[in-house]
């Protein structure tokens, strides 16, 4: 079915999930042994003194959570300077370490034939294990190689790869040596990689000839010579071979893995300053134009083992299986920094939820015995619908924790999740956050482990974070059983520094809506009980599968078509993607033109413009958009007449015409009908 109505918000249920893994002594021994940073916090007595702890004496918390969990080169000589009005935030300034060196070297002394990934190919059974000793070899070579072919310290390689060793090797590479990654989805369209390299000013791509994912072949080195021809600054790419099929390579390209085997299994680690970047990744914002966010080394490599140590309960030895692709900031802190920072052994998955069946995941877990399990509610709600007997095939009885990400999770998914999956053992952390703030800020952990979660809820802030909620007129709220635009009140360590090359849209976007506040661009609602709920977007973000875009992305992209005048992409609820993208388009009136056909090159046109996700699943002409009468599109409205809502269409007195919006919801009506029909 292609459209539903809208879920009308709901609370969560009633039921109360009381997860008692700890036996809770008061006393500050018992506290340190849980966390042993918080061995010198006088006066913590229990973990919710911990949380408050952590936000209302920051700094100490977090220069000791910094000597204890980091190994620096320098150390730090203060721990923050901060100031949102400017947008300027420091962490840890005068430290120097290699964070390639966190992750790798310090776990091959102690423990080199630890496995530090399994590569879980598309093919069931073919996965392959990289100790940390192979993965430090790896990483020296590749590090060597790009020095050598000119890559400095403060230059910026773009990786475009499936998740695989080699692209871990590669983002730490560039750390060992200085240069900041840009790894880009490999999903994304040859313009959408294009448009990114070409912002990042990268000189050097790395790629692979082909992906595999779904019994399928990708060709992405294709993709990347395209993307290429219109990237003046690039002048190598690598390639290396993750199938057997030859690709053509020009002069302007280097066999990778052939390269590495001529190069020394040592290499220095570059002593970065603390705020140093790390990397830049790309996501939507409001405008056509994706920003650049950029994270630097000490807070973001803190934050993130920090947060995978404390919200998904990991302990040494565990199989950390984290499906997310490395290309989003999930990938990023949960497949690869979080848990090489804490010397775990992580998983990367290169398939989908549904090869070669809907049991993937689960067989998964029983072959390699995950202990933690992150994904998103989108593919729990597809698995949900195929049926219950493709989780109990397999044993799951490794897994201790369930985490899920990315979008708002139902309830209906979250009680499957739990109950089936976890056969009601597991906790399920609902983790909130999003590429700027590094790493996870909201979820049931850790501040109270042993208390209650409540299915669907991100709930309780992570150590150090304070949010708020701000009303319309901008000011604080301060009561509970509350909604307001969430915003995080003061500094932490994980949160991204700047937009690349653009700070000033960095500042107007997340510090001036609330000035002292780090605004997110998300709605939430506080409970009568403290706890935090998301909402969904206050902003012309969409999410789609879990994946952000930006509605002007996909208008930017359907007003290229010469037949179109304007469009409006709106997203609305979707059952198995949380949103799918509609989009409402005006003809430019000379045209003529079979709509069918029309339809089918405006998706084509998105697909390559941007990636296939962001594809509209269906496409409205229309005569007129419904405006205010200073011109601004009513997305808001159009949203509601999409999801049939028509009770909830609101207040419509700034409207300028309200026949646009009959003809919307009669075009729309007609649609539907024939959906149905077919
Ligand atoms: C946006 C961030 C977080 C990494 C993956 C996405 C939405 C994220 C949740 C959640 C409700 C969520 C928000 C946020 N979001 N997690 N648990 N509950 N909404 O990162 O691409 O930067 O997207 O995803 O709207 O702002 P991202």
């Amino acid at each position: 079915m292609l459209f539903t109505c809208a879920p009308k918000f709901r609370l969560p249920s009633s039921s109360l999930l009381v997860f008692r893994r700890y036996h809770h002594v008061p006393g500050t021994s018992e506290v340190s042994a849980w966390m042993p940073e918080a061995a010198g916090f006088g006066g913590v007595r229990d973990r919710s003194g911990l949380q408050d702890f952590s936000v209302g004496r920051a700094e100490s918390f977090w220069a000791a959570a910094a000597r204890h969990r980091l190994s620096w080169i320098r150390p730090f000589r203060t721990v923050q300077d901060c100031d949102f009005s400017r947008g300027h935030i420091t962490w840890f300034g005068g430290g120097r370490l290699n964070v390639s060196v966190n992750c790798l070297d310090r776990h091959v002394q102690n423990s080199p034939e630890r496995v530090a990934l399994i590569w879980e190919r598309d093919e069931p059974g073919s996965e392959v294990k990289v100790t940390y000793r192979q993965l430090l070899e790896m990483t020296c070579r590749l590090g060597n190689l790009l020095r050598r072919r000119g890559v400095k310290r403060g230059g910026c390689v773009t990786i475009y790869m499936p998740p695989c060793p080699l692209a871990v090797a590669a983002m730490l590479a560039c750390a060992r040596i200085g240069a900041a990654h840009n790894v880009v989805f490999a999903g994304f369209s040859a313009e959408a990689l294009a448009e990114r390299i070409r912002d990042a000013q990268s000189s050097t791509v790395i790629t692979v000839n082909q992906g595999v994912r779904g019994g399928k072949v990708i060709e992405l080195k294709k993709t990347v010579d395209t993307a290429v021809q219109s990237c003046p600054s690039v002048q190598q790419v690598l390639v290396a071979m993750r199938t057997e099929n030859p690709v053509v390579m020009t002069a302007r390209d280097v066999a990778m893995e052939e390269e590495m085997l001529l190069e020394d299994t040592v290499c220095e680690p570059a002593a970065m300053d603390s705020e140093d970047t790390l990397f830049l990744l790309y996501t939507s914002g409001s405008t056509g134009k994706p920003k650049g966010l950029v994270h630097t080394q000490a807070g973001y490599l803190l934050y993130a083992s920090l947060t995978h140590r404390y919200v998904f309960d990991y302990h040494d030895g565990d199989v950390f299986g984290c499906v997310a692709d490395i290309g989003w900031i999930t990938g990023h802190s949960y497949s690869v920094y979080g848990p090489l920072a804490n010397g775990a052994t992580t998983v990367l998955f290169e398939s989908t939820p549904v090869y070669p069946d809907p049991g993937r995941y689960w067989e998964m877990v029983q072959r390699l015995q995950i202990n933690q399990f992150y994904g998103a509610p989108t593919a729990i709600r597809l698995l949900l619908k195929y049926g219950d007997q493709w989780v109990h095939k397999y044993d799951r009885s490794s897994l201790k924790t369930l985490g899920s990400v990315g979008e708002p999770i139902n309830t209906e998914a979250w009680e499957w999740y739990h109950r089936v999956v976890g056969g009601g053992r597991c906790p399920v952390v609902d983790t909130w956050w999003q590429t700027e703030t590094g790493g996870i800020c909201i979820a049931p952990r850790p501040s109270e482990p042993e208390a209650e979660i409540i299915p669907g809820m991100a709930m309780r802030p992570f150590f150090g974070i304070k949010p708020a909620l701000m009303d319309s007129e901008g000011k604080e709220l301060t009561s509970n059983n509350t909604s307001g635009a969430l915003c995080i009140a003061q500094p932490w360590p994980g949160m991204a520094r700047t937009i690349f090359n653009d700070h000033q849209r960095f500042i107007d976007t997340y510090c001036r809506p609330y000035p002292g506040y780090f605004f997110t661009g998300d709605g939430a609602y506080r409970s009568e009980e403290g706890y935090y709920q998301i909402t969904g977007r206050l902003d012309d973000v969409i999410n789609v599968s879990g994946h952000r875009i930006g509605t002007a992305e996909i208008e930017d992209v359907l007003n290229q078509c010469p037949a179109v005048a304007e469009s409006a992409a709106i997203g609305y609820s979707h059952d198995i993607k949380g949103q799918g993208v509609y989009a409402f388009v005006v003809l430019k009136t000379s045209v003529d033109i079979q709509e069918g056909a029309l339809s089918q090159q405006l998706k084509n046109m998105v697909a390559k413009g941007i990636a296939k996700y962001a594809c509209p699943d269906c496409i409205q002409i229309v005569q007129r958009l419904p405006k205010t009468r200073s011109g601004k599109i009513m997305r808001r409205v159009l949203r509601k007449v999409v999801e049939c809502d028509l009770d909830g269409l609101g207040d419509l007195s700034t409207l300028d015409d309200p026949a646009a919006v009959q003809e919307a919801i009669k075009g729309h009506c007609d649609l539907c009908r024939k959906e149905q029909v077919q």
